[in-house]
């Protein structure tokens, strides 16, 4: 049986949501990436920064925008190292100024994607996947891409059929 593993980076606290902001105790990503989890198993591995970003929404906006700018590689709490036990692998973040956070291009470099098949997910306000399928071609060298799945962040708890029918027909 394929073996498949969900990446996600999530970040709690102040958040957009649906034109306000909103505190958040679970981010939308990581409720999308458990609901993947649920419907066709797998590990999971969350991705964390050791300088964690501002509370702050708008502060927080700022910081990833530098980020991107410097195509930045912040440091990780703790890193995945091998996945060669996976053969699926779902990439799963936020959008953060049209792509996944620089923390989770700081993991995947680091990961041998040969013969992996890889799929983007991103939670976002509008945005959908943006360029985060783009830039996944880039980082995962030596994958093979499924359709990625795009959840309108606000609407992640209430996403939970769409989600497994997705992953279940990716699989
Ligand atoms: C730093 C930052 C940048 C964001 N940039 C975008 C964006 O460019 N497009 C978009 O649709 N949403 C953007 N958002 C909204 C988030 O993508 C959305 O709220 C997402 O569901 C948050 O997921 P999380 O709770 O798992 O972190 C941004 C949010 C933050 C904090």
């Amino acid at each position: 049986m394929a073996k498949n593993l969900i990446i996600y980076y999530s970040r709690k606290g102040e958040n957009y949501w649906n034109g306000s902001i909103k505190n958040i105790a679970k981010g939308n990503t990581e409720i999308v990436a458990e609901f993947i989890q649920k419907a066709v198993g797998g590990d999971l591995f969350e991705v964390d920064t050791v300088k964690p970003y501002a509370d702050d929404y708008y502060v927080c906006i700022e910081e990833a925008k530098k980020e991107l700018r410097e195509n930045a590689r912040p440091e990780l709490k703790e890193y995945l190292e091998d996945i060669s036990e996976y053969d699926n692998v779902f990439v799963c973040g936020p959008c953060w100024w049209g792509t996944f956070p620089m923390a989770i291009f700081t993991q995947l470099e680091k990961l041998d994607f040969t013969g992996k098949k890889v799929f983007a997910v991103m939670t976002h306000e509008g945005s959908g996947l943006g360029n985060c399928e783009r830039d996944l071609k880039k980082l995962c060298t030596g994958a093979t891409f499924g359709e990625g799945l795009a959840v309108h962040g606000a609407d992640a708890s209430k996403s939970e059929s769409t989600v497994a029918a997705w992953a279940k027909k990716s699989v």
